[in-house]
């Protein structure tokens, strides 16, 4: 509906603006005048309306009838479910010309909107004010989604769009291209004056140190200065045991002097005390204002692994006769490890320096394999059992994947760093052997000729790049849409489904990862079941033609409850919900969403809630450390685990550290997610802050996590019987791998804020 003229709604437009002048008294009252708060907040008072209007760009438009709307979650959680497309959102403010008060500088005004997905235009009073990305209506292949990058539009303080003492109407044209859409980030959204710390970043990376240094880590803090004069002032580092602690255990001050447009960094040095909190602030100088941040000490958890070998493959594997068969001994301890093996049908060799298994094996039945890895400090042995038939994926792959850190900008030296980091990392030998080429490998059209699809010049030759994983016991995966265009606008499968999946076969594909993207253009608007499940059948089919093993991953975001048929079309696993980022309110919100799931969830079959989010990320070549905290991202791998999820890590490998290295490499963490039964966990207990979750492992034991979903460390208690766990006693922490007693009813212990305790009880 077009809006309407301002006298249409005149008494509810009055008692809005009584509202915003009510919030701006007190502002100008008490708070901005002692320096404090001195900006608009933009967190709340925003409306939606789905659809595309010039008009509602405008000062005038009429919007008392749309949707209130809150910037913390998608839109899809808010009336508009699975809803791609262009939404509107208004935001009606008061501007106190009092807000230059505090700022030193006194010259611009800037609007912070966080990331907005996908891509956002953005009016001030009807004047365009900035864009970022390309909406898809700019011209042919124009759309470039920018969701990852934080909104920040800044003017002049004589800009005639700023309605100074007055209301003003912030307007954004928004536009998601897939997934979850619009304002969604816990961050801040404001409309503040610009000050001469607004020309500083600041960024806080710890860095382990080697370890023929000291104990412990440097905090480096960088500053960046984007002003044209150099930025003085002072950083303050101070350790905390938890956060709100009064009494800091340490402090430390340095000063700081950051040349025009320069950088400078600054090293603090801490002993390693375990998990605390490091709280760090920079004063600038001139204005006098502050800007800080606070950082959990990555604390370490999971032992350091002995020299001898210790075999850490899962219990089951699954191949199908007649075709090629791949399969590697996972074993940590010191090299050089040699590796036999022991039952396995004919067809098969193995080579005894790498434990790479290969040959095609032709007899179906059920096979004792019997594992075994030697070194100078002693040897291991492990019988698992091989399962020669139609079924693959018996328990969750476990991998990588490029989309997470590289985005479109995938390229082959890329993946092979990722094998080569996988093997000298050690992190190979807990069982990650998937290597997952996400969407940007593709040409952009096919072979004049044959109607091939081909790569761009960033893969220059795929079947020597299988050859280089294989080799080394690395599946590969690839990935690709059953539209025309792939979510990222490279080529998709569409009606060369067959042509597709053979020339991946060629090209020694395992693994294909296949993403609904613009099918929705080929789909009917309100598509039924069949509708959803035809192109996963078709590609299904085209896979099961080829002459390999090709786990399927169905990318189409829970469409049509897709957990209900995911595996009647074939799937090995199906992506339950949009993208994952790595913030806690997408990996927790998406984590325990999947509760409802777990009867899904089976050998071959895996409900997928996303990739991990540890490690240094990025979706492009400016990459970052991961900002969960380092308890937000034991609550990840412990929750993924317990899920049966498929593990794929989506850092660069190249760059990892002992603590994302210790998150990754806890075999028995692993070995929860990849039991033999696949049984997804279930929440059996929920407080106001706070999940306990259950699974049955094969061994008879079950698995608990007990999550702190409060920001807070606090103290829970478990009760057994209440758990269904009354016969259990023994108590096992899984993170540190000791047992820590017996507990015949209750269980009671600490949890940090976002974190988790990870227990099995036999
Ligand atoms: C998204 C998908 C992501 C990634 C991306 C590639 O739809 O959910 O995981 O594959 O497309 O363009």
């Amino acid at each position: 509906m077009p809006c309407l003229p301002w006298y249409g709604q005149i008494d509810g437009i009055l008692q809005a603006n009584l509202d915003i002048m009510r919030a701006f008294f007190l502002y100008c009252l008490f708070l901005c005048p002692l320096g404090l708060f001195c900006q608009v907040d933009f967190n709340k008072g925003w409306k939606m309306k789905p659809g595309d209007d010039p008009v509602y760009a405008k000062a005038a438009c009429i919007d008392q009838d749309w949707a209130a709307v809150s910037p913390l979650q998608n839109w899809e959680m808010q009336g508009l479910p699975q809803y791609d497309g262009y939404v509107w959102y208004r935001l009606h403010f008061y501007l106190p010309r009092n807000l230059l008060s505090s700022s030193y500088l006194k010259d611009s005004v800037r609007f912070l909107l966080g990331p907005i997905d996908d891509v956002d235009a953005c009016y001030l009073n009807g004047v365009k004010i900035g864009q970022n990305g390309h909406f898809p209506d700019e011209g042919k292949d124009a759309y470039r989604t920018a969701w990852d990058v934080p909104r920040r539009y800044v003017l002049p303080v004589n800009h005639l769009a700023l309605h100074w003492d007055a209301e003003n109407v912030l307007a954004l044209r928004v536009y998601d291209g897939g997934g979850p859409g619009g304002m969604f980030d816990n961050v801040e959204r404001s409309a503040g004056a610009v000050d001469v710390l607004d020309f500083v970043k600041m960024t806080v990376q710890h860095r382990a140190l080697q370890k023929t240094e000291k104990n412990g880590f440097n905090y480096a803090t960088q500053f960046e200065n984007q002003y044209q004069k150099p930025i003085a002032g002072s950083l303050t580092v101070q350790v905390f045991a938890f956060k709100g602690q009064k009494k800091p255990l340490k402090t430390l001050q340095f000063p700081v002097n950051i040349p025009a447009k320069g950088k400078q960094e600054i090293l603090a040095h801490l002993e390693s005390v375990g998990r605390n909190w490091v709280y760090f602030e920079f004063k600038e100088q001139l204005s006098g204002k502050t800007t800080h941040q606070w950082q959990e000490t990555p604390y370490v958890l999971t032992p350091k692994a002995g020299d001898r070998p210790e075999i850490h493959n899962p219990a089951v594997y699954g191949a199908r006769p007649g075709v090629p068969f791949l399969y590697k001994i996972a074993a940590s301890g010191k090299a050089p490890v040699s590796y036999a093996s022991k039952g396995f049908p004919p067809g098969v060799k193995i080579n005894a320096a790498t434990g790479v298994i290969s040959g095609t094996l032709q007899q179906r039945g059920m096979f004792n394999i019997t594992l075994f890895a030697t070194n100078s400090a002693g040897s291991d042995s492990k019988t698992i059992l091989l399962v020669v038939g139609d079924n693959i994926c018996l328990t969750p792959p476990m991998g990588w994947n490029s989309w997470n850190c590289w985005g479109l900008q995938v390229s082959d030296e890329k993946v092979r760093a990722a094998a080569d980091a996988l093997l000298s990392s050690g992190l190979a030998d807990y069982g990650w052997n998937y290597i997952n080429i996400d969407d940007g490998w593709e040409a952009p059209g096919r072979n004049a000729q044959t109607g091939a699809i081909e790569t761009n010049e960033k893969f220059p030759n795929m079947p020597a790049l299988s050859d280089y994983l294989h080799k080394k016991g690395f599946k590969m995966g690839i990935y690709s849409s059953p539209g025309p265009k792939t979510c990222g606008n490279f080529l998709g499968s569409y009606q060369h489904e067959a042509q597709d999946a053979q020339t991946w076969a060629d090209w020694g594909v395992d693994y294909l990862k296949y993403d609904w993207c613009s099918y929705s253009g080929i789909a009917p608007e309100k598509p039924d079941l069949e509708a959803y499940k035809h192109p996963y059948a078709v590609m299904r089919a085209a896979l099961n033609a080829t002459n390999r093993d090709i786990v399927y991953s169905m990318c189409q975001y829970g469409m049509g409850d897709v957990w209900h048929w995911g595996e009647e079309v074939g799937g090995n696993l199906w992506r339950t919900t949009g993208d994952i980022t790595d913030t806690w309110e997408s990996m927790s919100g998406i984590g325990f969403s999947q509760d409802s799931l777990h009867s899904f969830a089976r050998p071959g079959h895996w409900n997928d809630p996303d990739m991990l989010v540890v490690g240094h990320l990025g979706w492009s070549e400016q990459l970052h450390p991961s900002r969960l905290t380092p308890s937000e991202q034991y609550t990840h791998i412990s929750l993924w685990a317990m899920l049966s999820a498929p593990l794929l890590i989506g850092c660069d490998l190249t760059k990892i550290d002992d603590f994302t290295f210790n998150l990754l490499a806890n075999d028995e963490v692993l070995a929860i997610d990849q039991d033999h039964d696949g049984r997804q966990a279930e929440k059996k207990q929920q407080g106001p802050d706070y999940e306990i979750w259950v699974k049955a492992l094969s061994d008879g034991s079950q698995a608990i996590a007990i999550f702190n979903r409060s920001e807070q460390d606090r103290d829970i208690t478990t009760d057994w019987a209440a758990l269904g766990l009354a016969n259990y006693k023994t108590v096992r922490d899984v993170w540190q791998q000791k047992d820590i007693g017996k507990f015949g009813k209750t269980w009671h212990g600490a949890v940090y804020g976002h974190g988790v305790r990870l227990l099995r009880v036999y």
